[in-house]
């Protein structure tokens, strides 16, 4: 099919849209799928690596953290990414994958995150998965922090809580770009920023309960955040001129409950609370919204003249990960769901959810898409998508598998979509499913719920032998690559 959409990666200056109305992927569009150090590395205390705060999550960031790492914790072996990469890396190759997000474990570097000097043996081994990747040609997407703060800065300073961690992080950003820079071009600085609202601990390092921690410390943690990521990106302007820096960003569409104003209003509302992020990160300075919510809530701000000069360091793009959407209403009985991803909500009647409650939504990513790309024109990129699912490991023709049906079922349905929004003519990098080798759970730590295109002997009780195993999704990934999206219907 003639491809009439023409996006330079060069991020800097505005593309030429030309909306593709047969909706097809353009030519360069960069499929993949996305994974997290903490989930899937293992090897917790090797090569010099510190603890970080997910050693003390034994049962994932909904529950309280342990007094220190404990076995029970399957993320200390998780599913041995540290020691297995050349495998894993090969089985993306074999999908055809143009992208892979990780995440570099910062106590790998640093393993406490305040030393001056970092740990050599911890950048080795980012050198070598960079040489696995760039032997299949398949393009590096970095996370500089997912969730995985070094428990001493989350001890010692109370995480982002402390002014000190703008200086710790951009250290240890300058150590980055300095030794990948020049072969790493696409970078992300915190995963889901904005999830930090709901679960300081594992997103802030904050180690103050939720239930003590004030409004001031949590706004003011958001500030140090906010500014230590623009920090990055000046630092990679200066050290790694050609990389592209993005945000990251927890998505979830919130629609009225009715048709109600009043419930209009409280939709507004919720998405203003994750929109703050992606303003600053785009426009470098604070919303009105957002200036009269911390006004009304008596929060004063320590913003420094120096602060308001980094603000203005704004993103090449915007990245979001996006499962599920959510209903608000005005009126209080409606109550909050407590199931969905990290930010509440109240449940959308019309929808259906996953074993784990997520309500599933194809439509809302192309809502999300044309909302993002409408409000800050800046390119936008899907790093994470993907059904949750228990899998059963089955024998088919003399090899062990998975019939995830249901999971190639979701993510066509919400590849429509991103099609949809490409003849919209919204400008999409790329599109990387999230846990493509199946890992441990960020909210639950469990390993039974999955969400790869690649099964991995693993169990809630730390049995089973880390074998992998393609599932039937691994080969109709595979050819919607090799297809550039073309073949989603015939699938
Ligand atoms: C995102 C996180 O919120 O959702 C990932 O960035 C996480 O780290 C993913 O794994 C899926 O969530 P869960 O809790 O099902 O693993």
């Amino acid at each position: 099919m003639h491809q009439d959409q023409h996006f330079t990666h060069d991020t800097q200056s505005l593309p030429i849209i030309k909306p593709h109305l047969h909706g097809a992927f353009p030519p360069n569009f960069l499929w993949g799928g996305a994974s997290a150090a903490n989930q899937c590395e293992g090897a917790w205390d090797e090569g010099g690596k510190g603890p970080s705060i997910q050693d003390v999550l034994p049962h994932g960031g909904l529950s309280p953290r342990s007094a220190a790492p404990t076995p029970d914790n399957l993320k200390l072996e998780g599913t041995d990414f540290y020691h297995r990469y050349p495998e894993d890396i090969a089985l993306l190759a074999e999908m055809g994958f143009k992208v892979f997000r990780f995440s570099i474990a910062w106590s790998r570097i640093f393993p406490n995150g305040n030393e001056t000097e970092p740990n050599e043996e911890g950048l080795a081994f980012y050198d070598r998965v960079l040489d696995e990747l760039e032997k299949y040609g398949i393009e590096p997407l970095i996370t500089i922090s997912h969730y995985e703060t070094p428990l001493y800065l989350a001890e010692q300073y109370n995480g982002w809580v402390s002014r000190d961690l703008i200086d710790f992080y951009e250290r240890y950003c300058r150590v980055l770009f300095e030794r990948y820079g020049h072969r790493v071009k696409y970078w992300l600085t915190f995963n889901e920023i904005n999830s930090v609202l709901h679960l300081p601990f594992m997103s802030g390092g904050i180690n103050t309960p939720k239930e003590q921690l004030s409004e001031q410390d949590l706004y003011q943690a958001i500030h140090h955040e906010l500014v230590a990521s623009a920090r990055a990106t000046r630092a990679a302007r200066e050290l790694a001129p050609h990389a592209q820096i993005g945000c990251m960003i927890l998505a979830m569409p919130t629609y009225p409950l009715t048709p109600s104003p009043q419930d209009a209003l409280a939709a507004l509302h919720a998405e203003h609370a994750n929109f703050a992020f992606g303003d600053v990160h785009v426009r470098g300075t604070y919303p009105g919204y957002f200036l009269r919510m911390l006004h009304e809530k008596g929060i004063k701000l320590n913003i420094t003249e120096r602060d308001r000069e980094d603000l203005k360091n704004t993103v090449d793009f915007v990245s979001f990960s996006y499962y599920m959407s959510t209903c608000a209403s005005s009126d209080p009985s409606r109550g909050e769901s407590s199931e969905g991803n990290i930010l509440g909500g109240v449940s959308n009647p019309t929808l259906t959810a996953s074993e784990w409650g997520w309500q599933i939504d194809p439509v809302g990513l192309r809502i999300v898409l044309n909302q993002y790309w409408d409000r800050w024109q800046k390119p936008l990129f899907i790093v994470e998508n993907g059904l949750g699912a228990r899998d059963e490991l089955v024998e088919a023709d003399g090899e062990m598998t998975v019939i995830d049906d249901y999971r190639i079922d979701y993510l066509r349905a919400h590849l429509e979509q991103v099609r949809e929004a490409i003849a919209d003519g919204v400008h999409i990098l790329g599109y990387t499913t999230w846990g493509c080798i199946d890992m441990v759970s960020a909210s639950t730590a469990q390993m039974s719920k999955r969400y790869g295109f690649v099964y991995v002997d693993r169990h809630d009780d730390g049995s089973g032998s880390l074998s992998r195993y393609r599932k039937k999704s691994f080969d109709w990934y595979r050819r919607v690559i090799a297809s550039n999206g073309a073949e989603l219907e015939n699938s």
